[in-house]
Parts: structure tokens; sequence; C-alpha cells
């Protein structure tokens, strides 16, 4: 490590920014469950809220007080984005930022600058396939350098589809190779699944800027292709009938697949995965066991419902944020009525709160391939065998997101020396061989095998 890392002294294990947010508020709440007491050891002994509001951290903050009181003198930080310096003495004194201020294109690369200037690791929410690959792009060596790493969709967006799709292909025991794995998602309430606009706007935005991303990875060198066995899959209907789980699902634009294919290309790169500072000969093994035992395959994700109108009310919002957020009259109009053009799925005040405790996810991964990988380079390469995977959990966007989060700024203040010294980074590359589907196990977020079929010839 640098000098200067070896003399950093920050006051505080971990700072939540943008605490006064929607999502802020949930992740103090999950925060405030793992803080350090004589009786309940923890690495989070020193914990700071942030943002530009000290009184609306205060409210955030009372609110998250239960179960969980705070101790009485919790600290609040103000930092802005728009204010570098603010940041900068955000940063130089925490070990670790979780940041929940989005949407990320407009507010998240001046936090990620200031954490890699000071060497403090960076964890996000953030689900905006463009602003990732650009923080890889402008910071990844910087970083690495500086000792600091950086790791968006550290929430719902994406850890459930990267541990999922890695916890689906270590299930084909050699000689056995996926081909293919689809991962189709059902959002379940007794009540009504309805999100804050804060997703919606970032959603919004991801649509209004789409081609630059492709800008983006045209200006960047091309990266090595993962070696999957087998044809590309079929294009197959835009509406399909999941008869397994009587879902009707249509392809989901999350940042899912995309973060998921930047996992196996940096697998491709590392096939024994990225070392970490300090790795003992055990943990070397695990790491090294663990990126053995993951095959690369093509990956897309589904939203599924059980009525074929509900497709419909998803392909109905697709086709709005779609048309109206190419111009800027249009998304005025989309953000201005969030609840009409999202058709109740986003409000400007978020859900209540019995409307996130009755929520709940489901995400089968469907595993297509050969139960014998030379049937893959064979005349009709038809897979053979199917394995069906599922990870649930709570509510996506409050519970179980503030969940992954935490669980991941516990891991990287726990198990520091062991992962790599910096860079930018997916969360699979990083806690895909640490405990974390343990630690979501143990917290609510279960991986099941469902089952494991022969297909018909
Ligand atoms: N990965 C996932 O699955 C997942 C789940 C939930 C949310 N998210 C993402 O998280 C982000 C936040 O969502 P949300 O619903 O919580 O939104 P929100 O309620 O609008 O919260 C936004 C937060 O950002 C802060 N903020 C805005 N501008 C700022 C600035 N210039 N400087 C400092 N802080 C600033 C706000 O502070 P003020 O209170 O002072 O305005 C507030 O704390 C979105 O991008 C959303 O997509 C992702």
């Amino acid at each position: 490590m640098q000098d200067d890392q070896v003399n950093r002294k920050p006051r505080y294990d971990v700072v939540i920014f943008g605490a006064s947010g929607f999502t802020g508020k949930y992740v103090i709440r999950e925060a405030l469950k793992f803080l350090h007491t004589p009786s309940s050891p923890s690495p989070l002994k020193t914990l700071a809220l942030a943002g530009r509001s000290h009184s609306k951290i205060a409210q955030s903050l009372k609110w998250a007080a239960h179960p969980n009181p705070p101790p009485p003198d919790l600290p609040i930080l103000t930092a802005d984005t728009s204010d570098p310096p603010s940041l900068r003495r955000l940063a130089s004194q925490a070990k670790l930022i979780l940041n929940c201020v989005g949407p990320f294109r407009l507010y998240g690369e001046p936090v990620v600058a200031a954490c890699v200037d000071s060497g403090c690791d960076y964890l996000d929410i953030c689900g905006e396939p463009e602003f990732m690959e650009r923080m890889e792009a402008g910071y990844h060596e910087k970083a690495a350098e500086k000792g600091s790493l950086v790791i968006s969709a550290c929430g719902f967006d994406s850890v459930p589809a990267e541990l999922g799709l890695l916890f689906n292909s270590r299930q084909w025991v050699p000689p056995a190779v996926p081909n293919r794995v689809e991962a189709y998602l059902s959002l379940e309430s007794s009540k009504r699944v309805v999100g804050n606009i804060g997703t919606y706007e970032s959603a919004v935005l991801g649509v209004a800027n789409a081609d630059k991303l492709q800008e983006l990875r045209r200006s960047r060198p091309k990266k090595p292709r993962p070696l999957i066995p087998g044809p590309p899959p079929p294009k197959g209907s835009l509406v399909e009938h999941q008869k397994k789980f009587d879902l009707w699902a249509v392809k989901l634009p999350s940042a899912d697949s995309i973060v998921v294919r930047r996992t196996l290309v940096s697998l491709t790169q590392n096939p024994r995965g990225i070392a970490g500072v300090h790795e003992d000969a055990e943990q070397i093994e695990r790491r090294e066991t663990f990126w053995s035992s993951v095959k690369p395959a093509h990956f897309g994700v589904k939203m599924g419902t059980k009525s074929l109108l509900g497709i419909f009310r998803v392909i109905a919002v697709g086709v709005f944020i779609g048309l109206f957020g190419k111009n800027s009259f249009g998304r005025r109009l989309l953000l201005k009525f969030p609840s009409f053009f999202s058709l109740g799925w986003f409000k400007k005040k978020g859900p209540t709160e019995d409307e996130v405790s009755s929520a709940s996810f489901k995400m089968w991964f469907v595993g297509h391939g050969y139960s014998d990988s030379s049937l893959a380079t064979s005349g009709n390469a038809k897979p053979d065998l199917e394995i069906i995977t599922r990870v649930i959990g709570p509510e996506i966007g409050y519970l179980t997101t503030p969940i992954i989060l935490v669980q991941c700024g516990l891991i990287l203040l726990h198990q520091r020396e062991s992962l790599p010294k910096g860079g930018v980074f997916t969360p699979g590359i990083i806690f895909g061989p640490t405990d974390l589907q343990e630690r979501l196990q143990k917290h609510g977020i279960c991986f099941d095998v469902i089952s494991k079929n022969s297909l018909p010839a």
C-alpha cells in the first residue's frame, strides 16, 4: 500500500451519503442493526450520516431509529455534490462511503472522484450502466494506484442477478456446462408494488442518454469475449409464457445483464479473479476454487407477471419512457406525472411502509446447457440439460437494497486486506468469492436449487 494509504486515519468506518433520501433512510435503519456494541461486536464501530441538509438527515435518523436506536451523538456531516471540497472533506474522514445520492449520472462522479483522490472505498446502489462504465473508464487506474475500491450496483441492481448467475453456473458439475441462463423476475405484494421517484428519474435519464453508453464503448479498447460453449441463444418472441412458473414474461432492459457481462469479461481476463492485498494461502485457494467453478453463459433478464395484462402494463410503461424520454419536453412530463406515466408503479412520495413490508421478489434462473461439454461442438448442439435455481427476498428497493449494501460494506470493513487493493469493479468480481451469499441468506435473501432435468432431444 502507498504511504498515504497507510497514514490515513479516517474518523468513521462508514459514512452514508444521501442519508436524507428515500432509500437513504432505509439504509440508515439497516446500518444501525450492525453498529458495534459491547454485547454485539461488529467491524462497524463508527458511523456518520451525510447530505446537504442537516435537518432532513436528522428527520431520516429519527424515522430510522426504531428498532435499533442510534447513539445520541451520531454525527451528521454536510456535503453537496456541487461543492467538491465538501466531498473531499467527507472522503478524507471515511474508510468507506455508501453513496445513495442519485440519479448517479447527475451526481455520482464528483463523489467517486473525491473517494479515489483520498483513497477511501466507495459503494453505491446505482442501476445506471453508462455511469458505471464511465467510472470504470475514467477512474480504474487511479483507484488502483490510490487503494480505493469503487463498486457500483451493490443493491437489488445488480447483486441478486450477479450472485444468482454465479450460483446457477456453479451447479454445472463438469463435464456439464451451461450455454445460457435466463432470469425471470417476479415482483409480488399483498398490497401494491410501488417505487420512489428517484429510481424512476434514474430510469428516464438512462433512456434519454442511451446513445452515450454506445459512444463510450466505441471509444474504448475492445475486451475479450467470454468463451461460451454452444451457439448463441435463439431470439425468441417478444412475450413469452413461462409455463414452469406460470409467468408471462418480457425482456427487462435493466442494468443486470450488463453488469453480469462485465463480470464475465473480467473473469475472461483474470480467470483466477483479482488478488487481494494480503491474502493467506487459504484465501487464495478459496478465490481460485470459486472462480474455477464459474462457467460463463449467455445471460438475460425478463420481467414476469401472472397475467398477460400485467405484461402489457410493463410494455406500456417501457413505451412511454422510451418515447417521451427522448426529448426534454417529454422528460418534463414524465417526471411531473410519474404515477400516471408509470401506471401507478412510481410515486413522488414513494411507497408507504406497509407497501414496502408487504412486497417481495422471486428471481428464477433457468439454465440450459450440455450434460457433457463435448456435445456443445457436435453438429446439432441442442442443450440437453436444464438447471433451475432461484433467489428470493423481501421488497427490492428499500429492504433488499439496504441489506445488500450494508452487507457489502461490512465485508469491506472486515475483510479489506484479502480484497484487491483498489480499482473500479463489479460487485460479482469483488464479492463473488467472499461470504456475501451466506450473509444475504442469513438476512432473508435466499438462494436455492429448484431442479436439474434432462431436456428432450
Ligand atoms: N440498486 C437499486 O436497486 C436501487 C434501489 C433504490 C434506489 N436506487 C437508486 O438510488 C438513487 C436514490 O433513489 P431515492 O429513491 O432514494 O431518491 P431520493 O429520495 O430522491 O434521494 C436522493 C438523495 O440524493 C440527495 N441529493 C440530491 N442532490 C444532491 C446533491 N447535489 N448533493 C448531495 N445530495 C444530493 C438528496 O438530498 P436532499 O434530501 O437534500 O434532496 C437525497 O438524499 C436513485 O438513483 C435510485 O435509482 C437503486
